[in-house]
């Protein structure tokens, strides 16, 4: 599917959302002729879905009224169904991208790469508030140079580097339950994230996940780590 951004000059992106849409629904009644961009964990997939179809009807119809669009990647807090290619467009001025999705706009090159592990899956239900192929996944056979990269979790090197108690805290209680491979598996999981920002060098990364807000300048590249209901619009790109 071809993107078309080219009438939106403004770019926001939005932190964690799960669920509270809020901060987005404001968002776009404040903005005009913007691409709102959404790091994951959108919290699609946990309502009843008549109230959730609902609830982006309004905001698509916001959108259209700003000359606006929204797109935003898979997190470890949404359904990965939501983000399948022949599923994903069902609302004219929202997308919901499947991963590896490239995109201009303002003359940049974006690239979006969904997926996370979530550190409670042990207390989670499956495919109901949990689901098994939300990982990260690298594909090299997609990956090409981009100016701005988005993602829901990120490299070892960036903010969070230390791993905090909650993630102890789940590991034992995974471990009490007999399966022993959940801190290997994040650790592997932001090793390969480095991976793809070498391979992809944008000027730009931003992700969330963590909660927490941080922008860092690393090896002199942008990392931009955005909060829960966060929203952020780049100075210059
Ligand atoms: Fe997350």
């Amino acid at each position: 599917m071809t993107l078309d951004y080219s009438k939106q000059t403004n770019i926001l992106f939005h932190g964690d959302s799960h669920g509270d849409w809020r901060s987005i629904f404001h968002h776009a009644q404040a903005m005009k002729d913007c691409l709102h961009i959404h790091v994951g964990d959108i919290g699609m997939g946990f309502i009843d879905p008549e109230l959730e179809r609902q609830q982006w009807k309004t905001i698509n119809e916001i959108l259209a009224e700003n000359n606006s669009r929204f797109i935003g990647i898979r997190g470890n807090h949404d359904n990965p169904a939501f983000f399948k290619s022949d599923t994903s467009h069902y609302l004219e001025h929202i997308y919901f991208a499947p991963d590896y999705t490239y995109f201009e706009c303002i003359g940049t090159i974006f690239l979006l790469v969904g997926g996370a592990i979530s550190i409670d899956r042990t207390n989670r239900e499956k495919n109901v508030s949990w689901w098994e192929d939300e990982v990260f996944v690298y594909d090299e056979s997609k990956i090409r140079k981009a100016d701005v990269l988005v993602t829901h979790t990120t490299p070892d090197y960036c903010s969070p580097v230390e791993y905090a108690s909650v993630v102890h805290y789940w590991i034992v209680e995974e471990a009490k339950k007999g399966r022993v491979t959940l801190y290997n598996e994040l650790v592997t999981e932001r090793d390969i994230l480095s991976k793809l920002v070498a391979a992809v060098n944008p000027r730009l990364h931003v992700y969330g996940h963590f909660h927490d807000s941080c922008n860092e300048r690393i090896n002199g590249r942008i990392h931009r780590l955005m909060d829960i209901y966060e929203a952020w619009s780049p100075v210059s790109i």
